[in-house]
């Protein structure tokens, strides 16, 4: 048995009387009480030899008014890596061996991770009561299995999200099935997605009829943990995957693809490209989701809007 089936045996279903713990998402929470590196501070040509390489590696846009969060993200490397000043840390970072064991690491620091579980809910209504009922119940619809990327996907919660959401959809719909392809760069992230454990605040967000019947609570209440159940876990493939990359390995095309709350982080033509991308594996008619606060006006590419930060692919 591996250590993660052991783990996943000592859950049991959810119910109403969960208690309510508190959880962060692993990159973030970043700052440490070290008080010789909380004091360091990083060069302006640290700094830029740092975001020009960020930049390259994953269209992440640093601008200088980001060096203190990047000071600050950074520190955990320093301590990790017994190192005392970031001009020393830049040279590991750049020489042959940083380039292969410490990139990955400096990544997952810098990259944001924020999520939750129904996070712009509106998204996954209109999902359920308009988009699926499209594709797989009109007239003309010949599609019974769905397949849904959730790009940019962090700890997970967005995927489980959708997963419920079509799992609940598949109750309804005879035939319907489906499937969640869920990528992002960080391999922190997605270590702690794959595993679909989270600390009971995290799934307040859930409705409680979803929560009873998708997530699993720990038999040590103590540790007031919840675990997604193995059936919804089982719809969910995790894999790495930068924007950035020549090829994303992905086959199928796509039904729908979320990828919200990241192109935020890259200047507006890194943000056409890598939608360009994202369309070239979508099906035509196929559904793109983006964050609340993103915007793809003015950028020449064959989609319509059909609600706010919702578009189709024409
Ligand atoms: C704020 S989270 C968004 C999570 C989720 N989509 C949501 O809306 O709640 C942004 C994610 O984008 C990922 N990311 C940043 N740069 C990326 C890149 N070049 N390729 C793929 N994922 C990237 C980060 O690792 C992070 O997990």
């Amino acid at each position: 048995m591996t250590a993660e089936n052991s783990r996943a045996q000592s859950y049991g279903p959810v119910s109403s009387s969960s208690r309510q713990g508190s959880c962060d998402s692993p990159a973030e929470g970043n700052g440490y009480s070290n008080g010789s590196l909380f004091s360091l501070q990083m060069s302006d040509r640290d700094f830029l030899r740092l975001s020009r390489f960020i930049y390259e590696s994953c269209g992440i846009n640093l601008p200088p008014g980001k060096k203190t969060m990047i000071e600050g993200r950074l520190r955990k490397r320093l301590r990790a890596l017994g190192m005392d000043s970031f001009g020393r840390y830049c040279e590991f970072l750049f020489s042959p061996s940083g380039m292969q064991s410490e990139h990955v690491h400096m990544i997952d620091v810098v990259t944001t991770n924020k999520t939750d579980f129904f996070r712009e809910p509106e998204h996954f209504d209109y999902l359920s009561k308009t988009v699926l009922p499209e594709l797989v119940l009109s007239p003309g619809a010949t599609r019974r299995r769905i397949n849904v990327w959730s790009a940019a996907c962090s700890t997970g919660e967005e995927p489980y999200t959708l997963s419920m959401v079509l799992a609940e959809f598949a109750q309804e719909c005879s035939r319907f099935d489906f499937s969640v392809l869920a990528t992002d760069i960080s391999t922190v992230v997605l270590e702690k997605a794959a595993l679909g454990i989270y600390e009971h605040e995290r799934v307040i967000p859930v409705p409680m009829m979803l929560r009873k019947k998708y997530l699993l609570k720990s038999r040590h209440k103590e540790k007031g943990l919840v675990r997604i159940a193995p059936e919804l876990r089982g719809y969910v493939r995790f894999r790495r995957l930068n924007f950035l990359d020549d090829d994303y390995g992905i086959d199928e095309r796509m039904d729908v693809v979320f990828c919200r709350n990241a192109l935020i982080y890259f200047d507006r033509p890194t943000q056409e490209k890598f939608v360009f991308r994202f369309l070239e594996h979508m099906r035509r008619g196929g559904y793109l989701f983006i964050g609340h606060s993103e915007s793809l006006n003015g950028m020449e590419l064959p989609l319509e809007q059909t609600a706010a930060t919702v578009y189709r692919k024409l």
